[in-house]
Order: structure tokens, then C-alpha cells, then sequence
């Protein structure tokens, strides 16, 4: 059958993007080998059905799967128009980590590596809390909600919650190296890939990208998406990636079917989702589905060609007109690069570590968090770069801003890259909740911001949460009258140890008055700290005179118009505009010409 598909292709000169098709467990293969299937954290079973479900520790699935990996290599290899492999299928996606026997084992083997002797773990994960002290690797049980696990993201041990995390991601990626490698025996040229979804959060996928030759992922914006989180996803995949292009693997030409409520796409979104995938450093543009299927949960997901099987249909004929549109475009756009100024610091240990921590609020969600920073240079089309928090300084001197939200777990030299990438005349900018934790995920004692303490010139000494439904005024205007904003979620009660006030808390309780936001200059640079979640024209307030001042170059345009470029080698320079709004506006661009933009309109215009 995929003999005959690949020859349809091949004649209608289609590119083929190859999978293995390893994703979902055959009924026969469940029924032979039950140990193929995971373990839910509540000790379920799985059985026949659903999909990326495996256990990724089986032995026999990971032989299954590079079995057939490998044979699908051997056939396809060389094929004229195969252009990439997609090994899998969106790793873990619905069917969260596997916690069955084998791999409570092969963790137990992974902390002995890892730490030497259980003394060195009871240490290390602070396990003389509730007598938790354990005196045998046999002791250690993966946080299953029937042991340590609080539902799938808190645990009693933080340090068991993040340590099984960075054991399951090894394992999944584990899984996609042997395919992957598999693959390379038959074919040592075609780029391998699997689709990656943004800020999902079970895998480290900064340790994914460094496996991958291109990274791939699907965006599946939801009705209340804001456009610059979108713009955010794409930029911590194209960081994934190393900075490389990448391929938008899938969207939907129409509306989803798995959000509650799934509205279509007005005319022109599809483009403007596309250009803008584009904008940020995408290569190729491609779909989930070309076909509507009749039957299974996704029937009423969007498809290229829909139920009436015809070519009449407003999505066909939006689709067959990007589809030109990007012809004409791709081979001048195809490799040129994004360039940035501005590094946002994405971390996924880090976002283990936030959410999972049980207080002072359950209000954190790390992504949103993340956002929050990286609005107000999206609303000011600042390019942004997102880098691990390990960055090498060398890499942080790149930039002329480093923002950290949220940077609760700080790891081995991550505070004395920062600190020298301030004195050498860095912007760093971060705050609440930041400096808490070390690699082990235990609080680093002796004041928060633990060993940001010194760099950000001031002490948090209580950390405040604020109900979701309410809100502390905060003056921007530092210790005189200004605007004020709303801070939510946390409020950072500081004390200042050389730091100036930039912002104060309003209101009437007890820490009313006191420094919400600082800055402290140390060496030839500044280190801004945010003390609370600010609304959005708060943070805009207080991140625009940091743009201002660094030099970064803005460009105007409506708030909802995004302006992007991207540089080839050949000194063309593509400045991407797409209206991400449903309403009509207009921009002038920087020689004052001034554009109309319809709703979703995309501009395409070159330096030439
Ligand atoms: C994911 C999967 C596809 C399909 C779509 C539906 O991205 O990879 O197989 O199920 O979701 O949106």
C-alpha cells in the first residue's frame, strides 16, 4: 500500500516528509506483549487503544520499533522525492510518562549512576523529610499518585518529581535515537526529525533538538491564543533547534476537534498562521490532515481536502493559494536566519521545578509566565532569540538584553554566567520566584534570590500570593506618583541591598510602600528584578525604557500588526508583516509608506 502511495506522490512530484510509523501500538502487539504498553502514574495498565502509549523502557517495543524503522529505511532509501524522516509521532503527547515495573527498575539504575549511594541520594533529594530516609535502591519508587506523587506534577520528594522527569525524557529520547539511528544505516544523507509541540512540558526538548538534523513541530493555536504566544513557540523551537530553520510539521487548514469548543478559520487566518511560522524562521509550511477521514475521534478535525472530497471548498482554495504564494518565495527565503539582540532564557527543569512546587500558589504556569517577559518585546517587534538557562556567558555577551522569568531552579554556573555577562555591560532582566532552588530542586538557604542575592542588589524575604481573583496596585513611578498596574499571582516582599526602586507596591497592606521592581548596576550593566506578575501594560512599562536604553532597534506598527525578519546570505533581507488580528488596520513602514492590511493580510517586502 505504501509502495503504490509513494509512487502516486513521486508522479505528482510531491516532497515526501517519510514517518516510521511507530507511534501507535498495534492491537496484535498488545495482545503478544503487554509489556509494550505504559503504566499510568495512578498504576493503570494500558491495553489495546488510543496511541503514544508505550512503555518507552521495553525492551521489546524499542526492538519492535527500530525493526521497523529499519525496514521502512531499507525500502525508501533513495527515493526521488523523499526529503526528510519523521520518526514517531509527538512524543508523549496524551499519554504521559510510563511508570511500570521496568521502568522503576531502569530508574533505579539511573539514580546509581547518577549519585553513587542511597546516602548520597537521601541527601540529595532532602529524604529525612516525613522518614523518608531509604537504606536500598530497592526503596526507591517512581512518584506514582499511590506513592509520593501528588497528581502527575507535585510530588512529597520535589527532587524524586524532577529527577524521574529528566529519567523519562532520557528514556523517550532514547526511543527516538534508535529509530533515528536505525534510519542512518541505510540512509547517512535525508535530515531525520520528530514533530516537537512547543512548550510541551514532559521532555527537555533543548536535549531533543541537539539529537535532531531539523526540528519539526505543530502549532494548534486555540481560540483564545494570544498571536505573540504563537510567536513564542516558534522561537523556543527554532532555539531548540539551535537557531537553524525549522519545519512547521503540522497545523490545521481548518478548525481542530479536540479543544471544547473548535471554531473555523476565517478566511485569510491560515495564511497569516503559516506567514507568520514562516516569520519566525520556518522552512516548510505543512498540514495535518490533506484528507478528512469518515471515521475516529478526528473526523470533524479540518483537513485539505473535507467530506465533500471536491476542490470547491474555501479551505482547498485558501490552501492551493499559500501553497503559490510560498512557491513563489521559498527558494530566496529557504536558510536565511532570524537575528536577535534579545535572549528570553525557556528551561524545562526549570519549569519541573516551578510547577511543581507545592506553595505559595498554584497560580504559576511556567509558559505563561515565559510570555509574560516576552510581550513586550513582541509588541515592539524586537526579535528574540530563547536560550537554555545554561548558556554559555559567550553566548549571553551575544545579547544586549537576557531576560530570565521565573528562574526558580538556578544550576551549576548559571549565576556566575550571569553575573558576568552584567558586569561586561549585559541587561538582565528577572524576578519573582526566581533563585529558590538548585539542581536538586531544595532551596538554596540563606535568602532568596539565593545566588541572584548579590547581582540583584536585594532580599525577598516573604513571597505573597494573591488570590485569582484579585490583584496589588503597583506604582510605576517608583517612590514618586506615577501609572499604576496590577501585579498578580505573587507578590515578592523585598528588601533592598543596593538595588534602586523602580516600581512600589500601592494598596494598604503592611509591605504598601516597599520596592516592587528594582534595578541594580553592577559593573558596566544593570540587573532589572520584577517583584510580582504584572499586567500587560505594566510589564510593557517597565521592560520599553530597557529596550530604549540598550539600544535594541523596535519598529513601530499596530499592536496587532507583527513585523519580522529574517536575513539571507546573499544580503536579501525579508521583512515579514502579518496582521494577526480579524480586523482591518494599516502600517507605515519605516520609508513612510504607508500599507493597508486587511484582516489576517500578510506583506511579504525585500530590501531589493
Ligand atoms: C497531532 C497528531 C496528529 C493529529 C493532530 C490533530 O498533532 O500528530 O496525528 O492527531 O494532532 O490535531
Amino acid at each position: 500500500m505504501l509502495d503504490s502511495i509513494v509512487e502516486l506522490l513521486n508522479k505528482h512530484d510531491f516532497k515526501i516528509v517519510m514517518a516510521t510509523g511507530t507511534a501507535a501500538i498495534p492491537a496484535w502487539m498488545a495482545r503478544r506483549y503487554p509489556q509494550v504498553m505504559r503504566t499510568g502514574v495512578d498504576g493503570t495498565h494500558q491495553i489495546f487503544g488510543g496511541r503514544h502509549n508505550f512503555c518507552p523502557s521495553s525492551p521489546k517495543f524499542r526492538s519492535a520499533a527500530r525493526a521497523l524503522a529499519s525496514r521502512v529505511a531499507q525500502r525508501y532509501t533513495g527515493e526521488k522525492n523523499l526529503v526528510c524522516w519523521h520518526v514517531n509521532n509527538e512524543y508523549g503527547n496524551g499519554g504521559g510518562y510510563c511508570y511500570c515495573d521496568t521502568c522503576a527498575q531502569e530508574f533505579r539504575h539511573w539514580l546509581e549512576r547518577k549519585y553513587g549511594s542511597v546516602e548520597a541520594l537521601n541527601r540529595a533529594w532532602c529524604m529525612n523529610f516525613w522518614s523518608h530516609t531509604i537504606h536500598d535502591w530497592s526503596d526507591v519508587v517512581p512518584p506514582v499518585t499511590y506513592g509520593d506523587g501528588i497528581g502527575t506534577d507535585k510530588c512529597v520528594i520535589s527532587g524524586l518529581q524532577v529527577d524521574y522527569r529528566r529519567f523519562q525524557n532520557e528514556q523517550m529520547l532514547a526511543c527516538y535515537t534508535i529509530e533515528r539511528d536505525a534510519i542512518r544505516e541505510f540512509d547517512t544523507e535525508t535530515p531525520i526529525t520528530t514533530n516537537l509541540m512547543g512548550t510541551f512540558k514532559d521532555l527537555d526538548y533543548f536535549s531533543w533538538g541537539r539529537e535532531m538534523d531539523v526540528v519539526s513541530w505543530d502549532n494548534y493555536p486555540g481560540m483564545d491564543t494570544q498571536p505573540s504566544f504563537t510567536a513564542m513557540c516558534h522561537d523556543l523551537m527554532r532555539g531548540v533547534g539551535g537557531g537553524k530553520p525549522f519545519m512547521l510539521m503540522e497545523q490545521t487548514p481548518n478548525q481542530q476537534n479536540w479543544f471544547p469548543y473548535c471554531k473555523v478559520k476565517r478566511p485569510g487566518e491560515v495564511g497569516k498562521l503559516s506567514w507568520q511560522a514562516v516569520a519566525h524562521g520556518a522552512d516548510t509550511v505543512q498540514f495535518f490532515q490533506l484528507k478528512q477521514s469518515i471515521g475516529g475521534c478526528e473526523r470533524f478535525h479540518g483537513a485539505v481536502i473535507g467530506h465533500d472530497n471536491s476542490d470547491r471548498s474555501r479551505t482547498y482554495r485558501e490552501v492551493r493559494a499559500l501553497g503559490s504564494d510560498l512557491q513563489d518565495r521559498a527558494k530566496q527565503l529557504m536558510g536565511s536566519r532570524v537575528k536577535a539582540r534579545v535572549a528570553v532564557m525557556f528551561d524545562w527543569e526549570n519549569y519541573w521545578s516551578l510547577e511543581g512546587c507545592v506553595g505559595p500558589t498554584q497560580g504559576l504556569h511556567y509558559p505563561d509566565e515565559v510570555h509574560r517577559f516576552y510581550r513586550p518585546f513582541w509588541k515592539r517587534n524586537v526579535a528574540v532569540d530563547m536560550i537554555e538557562s545554561t548558556a554559555d556567558v559567550d553566548v549571553l555577551k551575544q545579547y544586549d538584553i537576557v531576560v530570565a522569568p521565573t528562574l526558580i531552579m538556578v544550576k551549576p554556573g548559571v549565576a556566575d554566567n550571569l553575573e558576568e555577562y552584567v558586569r561586561s555591560g549585559g541587561r538582565l532582566v528577572t524576578g519573582y520566584m526566581s533563585g529558590i532552588h538548585n539542581e536538586f530542586d531544595l532551596v538554596i538557604p540563606g535568602g532568596y534570590p539565593g545566588p541572584l542575592r548579590e547581582l540583584c542588589g536585594l532580599w525577598v524575604e516573604e513571597i505573597d500570593a494573591i488570590a485569582p481573583d484579585a490583584t496589588i496596585d503597583v506604582n510605576l513611578g517608583g517612590e514618586e506618583a506615577g501609572d499604576h498596574a496590577d501585579g498578580t499571582i505573587v507578590a515578592s516582599i523585598i528588601e533592598l541591598e543596593g538595588a534602586q526602586t523602580l516600581a512600589t507596591y500601592g494598596g494598604d497592606d503592611f509591605y504598601a510602600g516597599t520596592a516592587a521592581a528594582t534595578v541594580h548596576e553592577v559593573g558596566d550593566g544593570k540587573a532589572y528584578f520584577i517583584g510580582t506578575a504584572l499586567d500587560d501594560a505594566g510589564m510593557s512599562a517597565l521592560i520599553d525604557p530597557i529596550i530604549d536604553e540598550s539600544g535594541v532597534p523596535t519598529i513601530d506598527a499596530p499592536e496587532n500588526v507583527e513585523v519580522m525578519r529574517r536575513y539571507a546570505d546573499d544580503g536579501t533581507v525579508f521583512t515579514i508583516v502579518t496582521n494577526t488580528g480579524d480586523e482591518a488596520t494599516e502600517w507605515t513602514d519605516e520609508q513612510g509608506v504607508l500599507h493597508q492590511l486587511n484582516p489576517f493580510a500578510v506583506l511579504v517586502l525585500t530590501n531589493e
